[in-house]
């Protein structure tokens, strides 16, 4: 049987998600109230440039719409793909969701977190708490003979009893030499569904959770997601590699 990738492509995808790794844990270090969102996004642009690699968000390009920042920031009722801005300063309790994908060596890593700036609200922690728990738990079915439906369902399952709202106009998805490669991976679904998962293959998983419905909303900067009731979001990411056993998190910050 042909494998999904060779050892070469794993090995230059392991080290971009390590640099992708890297410039999230500092990004979330430097979150404070005062800080505004631009200057974090431009802490990320320096960091991935001294470590040799490049945003895959700045000058992304989807329908007509130009990405313009290095990496997303999307604040409370922001879903993802938030955009930085001097004028929106950190402030207590809020949620910052921090997403960052970088090519190196031609490959792709990406991951995402969100932070609680303190005092964080007990509704919105629990959000987080549940949100990151459910990534979790999905990458547990991340195996080989599985398939993507029993990813998606573990989210959608782990979330279920909190009502939440889970997004579904966005999905994970592959990793590769592309951001967006196949398969889609919802975060809702029947398992035992979708494509068969094999050694090999590399997967961004990425639940994005809303205290209130999932329904969401565009900005008109064109990239934007809220949502729609105006409750905080909260969005966990890691890429990972299907192995012959366990998933190996290729997003988890080695030292
Ligand atoms: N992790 C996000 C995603 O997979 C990153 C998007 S970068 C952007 O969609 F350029 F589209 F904003
Ligand atoms: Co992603």
């Amino acid at each position: 049987m042909k494998p999904v990738r060779t050892v070469e492509a794993i090995q230059a995808i392991r080290e971009a998600c390590q640099v992708a790794a890297t410039v999230l844990a500092r990004m979330v270090d430097a979150v404070e109230v005062g800080v505004n969102t631009y200057d974090l996004d431009q802490l990320a642009r320096k960091l991935i440039a001294e470590l040799g690699a490049e945003s895959a968000c700045y000058n992304y390009r989807y329908q007509n719409n130009v990405f313009p920042a290095y990496t997303c920031i999307s604040v409370n009722e922001e879903i993802v793909h938030g955009i930085g801005r001097l004028q929106r300063a950190i402030a207590p309790g809020d949620l910052v969701s921090l997403d960052v994908v970088v090519r190196y060596r031609g490959m792709i890593g990406d991951n995402a977190t969100t932070v609680g700036v303190a005092p964080i609200a007990t509704e919105n922690q629990a959000l987080l708490d549940v949100t990151r728990e459910s990534l979790d738990y999905a990458i547990g079915y991340a195996r080989s003979g599985n398939r993507v439906g029993d990813i998606s369902n573990a989210v959608q399952r782990f979330v279920k009893p909190h009502k939440y709202g889970i997004v579904r106009d966005f999905v994970g998805h592959g990793v590769g030499a592309g951001m967006h490669e196949p398969p889609q991976i919802p975060n809702f679904g029947p398992r035992g569904r979708g494509a068969l998962l094999k050694p090999g293959m590399t997967l961004a998983i990425e639940p994005m959770i809303n205290r209130g419905g999932g329904e969401i909303k565009m900005l008109d900067d064109g990239w934007t997601a809220v949502t729609r009731d105006g409750l905080p979001s909260a969005h966990f990411e890691h890429t990972i590699l299907v192995t012959e056993s366990d998933p190996e998190l290729l997003t988890f910050l080695k030292n």
